[in-house]
């Protein structure tokens, strides 16, 4: 299974493979190619988390940057490294004119994100924390949020392929308590797991935004007081929905977390 790394300040590191060769990793550092053994890999880690602190503005949390201060456990790290891979890999281009080209917000980030929320409800934090992904596409971040914050977690995508992965990457990992559906976004069974998700994950399915926008009205109006959503790639507006009383958990460049007042 190969693993791919996008960067972009610095460049550090292209791509890395598990070697099939020896116990350790082949990786591609701009045009140089190095076989590193698992030792050399993990400082390689720290390497990378280091230019990325060095970075001007602080850590790097570009798009496609990596940013791992808020994961410090080696099982977390290579999940990501290994999720970022599939979801890279499985970029489809073919837009088919309602939905958007599957542009996946980088898990690294993500899960800063998830972090913050976890952390915002820590204390009336319920072990049963039901997690919601709306065009799920191949469930990579179901994956993240089931294995790194143990949510429960449910996601679903129009595009039955798209599904199958999913369940298939869900099995991969042994995750627990989970549920993936074929269903649209404006469906009967989109708005009853609106209503009942304490944390919705929203990253554009629709290409017109006018369109975007109309979604994201109704999974605001549907969720419950006191639920959070993370909304990347939005039409929303924050600072009118900051007016009606919705609380700013996080944002970076693409996305924004907020809770329901
Ligand atoms: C931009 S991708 C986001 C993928 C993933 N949520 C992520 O952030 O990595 C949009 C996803 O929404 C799905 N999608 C598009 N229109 C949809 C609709 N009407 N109902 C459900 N899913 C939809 C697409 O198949 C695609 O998987």
């Amino acid at each position: 299974m190969s693993t791919v790394f996008y960067r972009r300040k610095p460049l550090v590191v292209t791509s890395a493979k598990q070697s099939d060769l020896t116990d350790g990793w082949v990786v591609i550092e701009g045009d140089v190619m190095s076989v590193y053994t698992n030792e050399e890999f993990e400082r390689l880690f720290d390497k990378v988390e280091l230019q990325a602190d060095m970075v001007p503005g602080g850590p790097d949390t570009d798009i496609f940057g990596f940013d791992y201060s808020w994961c410090k456990d080696e099982f977390g790290r290579r999940l990501i490294n290994e999720l970022l891979g599939i979801e890279m890999a499985s970029i489809d281009n073919n837009i088919d004119g309602n939905s958007w080209m599957f542009k996946p917000y980088p898990l690294s980030t993500f899960g800063r994100l998830v972090g913050a929320i976890e952390q915002d409800m820590e204390e009336g934090f319920d072990a049963n924390v039901k997690f919601l992904e709306v065009g799920c596409g191949i469930g990579a971040k179901l994956v993240l949020v089931s294995k790194l914050f143990g949510f429960q977690v449910t996601g679903f995508d129009y595009n039955l392929q798209y599904c199958n992965d999913a369940c298939e990457l869900l099995h991969h990992w042994e995750c627990q308590n989970w549920v993936v559906e074929n269903a649209d976004a404006l469906s009967v069974t989109a708005l009853e797991y609106y209503q009942a998700s304490d944390v919705i994950y929203l990253n554009r399915p629709f290409v017109h935004l006018e369109q975007q926008g109309e979604l994201e009205h109704l999974v605001l109006e549907r969720m419950r007081p006191g639920a959070y959503v993370i909304l990347a790639n939005y039409a929303a507006e924050p600072s009118v929905l900051a007016q009606s009383g919705w609380r700013e958990i996080a944002r970076d460049k693409l996305a924004i977390v907020l809770q329901k007042p």
